[in-house]
């Protein structure tokens, strides 16, 4: 994978990190104009943001479906769904939030005690983290910045980067880091990593790889590799995808639009062949190609970057 299709660099993270003691979100919404194109949101339709995050794709959709659009909403991280959801209170019932993975999706609409149930009709789901997380160096999401190597969306549950970094055996980390992070170098981390333990902050981790693969690679931050495959793999992000996959298509009424913004190559990919495998006679692909921010979209917002959207639409 070339370098430039990395996922998250946190090169735009503020020095000390964002001020996560307020409720606002420093998180900008990818893709907005295009996802509310897509989903093209009507008063009476039911919603799903799979990712509720900072609420920007959220918010759009409950403005977009005015008077009577309803959003569910999930995120697995606790604070996200208390700060997002105190700022957008003045929606009331129009919006619920549900703390909780996507990949329990459907299960979470059969509980709803409205219409949800029986189909909904758009769903968004922009994965990865947001910027309010990757900018607190109390979830040790950044390398950029030195805290508690933790990496979990959910602090309550699972184990953490560290509990990985320092439990696994050495070849089970080279491999992880391989894997998720295309990481050439994986082994000699792994190693450095192994020698060095325990290793519990952002800061120590990021010294151990740096003593392996120099200062910086082509502009990149060395450490962005191993980051990005430790909290993958600490988050299970891949599984809850396929899992998200399976379900979410037949969660549509007739009509009713899936669209999801992945940001690297193994996202992409799981995306792109779930929508392909499934019948034509039922749904219809609406991207061929995926759809990508132009430039001035890129140059507003980093994040952007390395995002692509693909749509598919329930048609029997
Ligand atoms: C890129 S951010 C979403 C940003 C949001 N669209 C906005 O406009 O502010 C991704 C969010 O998805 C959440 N997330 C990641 N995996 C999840 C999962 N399996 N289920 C639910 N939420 C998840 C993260 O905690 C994070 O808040």
């Amino acid at each position: 994978m070339p370098v430039g299709r990395l996922a998250i660099g946190d090169w735009f993270v503020p020095e000390g990190g964002f001020d996560v003691d307020r409720d606002v979100s420093r998180h900008k919404p990818v893709l907005l104009g295009e996802v509310v194109r897509f989903l093209n949101p009507r008063s009476e339709g039911v919603y799903v943001d799979a990712t509720l995050g900072g609420g920007g794709h959220t918010e759009a959709i409950l403005r977009a479906s005015a008077p009577n659009g309803r959003v569910l909403a999930f995120d697995r991280d606790p604070d996200a769904i208390r700060r997002t959801g105190k700022r957008l209170a003045s929606y009331g019932d129009r919006l619920r939030t549900i703390i909780g993975s996507f990949a329990d999706l459907r299960a979470h609409l059969e509980e709803d005690a409205r219409d949800a149930r029986d189909g909904v009709d758009g769903i968004v789901a922009d994965l990865g983290l947001s910027s309010d997380q990757l900018g607190n160096p109390e979830r040790g999401f950044a390398f950029s910045l030195d805290g508690p190597l933790d990496m979990r969306f959910d602090p309550t549950q699972g184990p953490s980067a560290a509990d990985l970094v320092n439990e696994l055996a050495e070849d089970q980390l080279a491999d992880l880091i391989y894997e998720y992070g295309d990481e050439r170098r994986s082994r000699a981390i792994a190693r450095r990593i192994a020698s060095r333990r325990p290793i519990t902050t952002t800061k120590q981790l990021r010294s151990a790889i740096v003593a392996v693969l120099g200062p910086r690679r082509r502009g990149i931050d060395p450490a962005t590799r191993t980051f990005q495959a430790l909290r993958i793999a600490v988050n299970q992000e891949l599984a809850a995808l396929d899992l998200f996959l399976d379900q979410a298509p037949r969660c549509l009424r007739q009509g009713g639009r899936l669209i999801v913004i992945s940001y690297h190559s193994h996202e992409d990919r799981a995306v792109k062949h779930s929508f392909r495998a499934r019948p034509n006679d039922e749904f219809h692909v609406l991207t061929k190609k995926p759809v990508v921010p132009d430039a001035s979209a890129v140059a507003d917002n980093p994040r952007a970057r390395s995002a692509k959207l693909r749509a598919i639409e329930r048609i029997g």
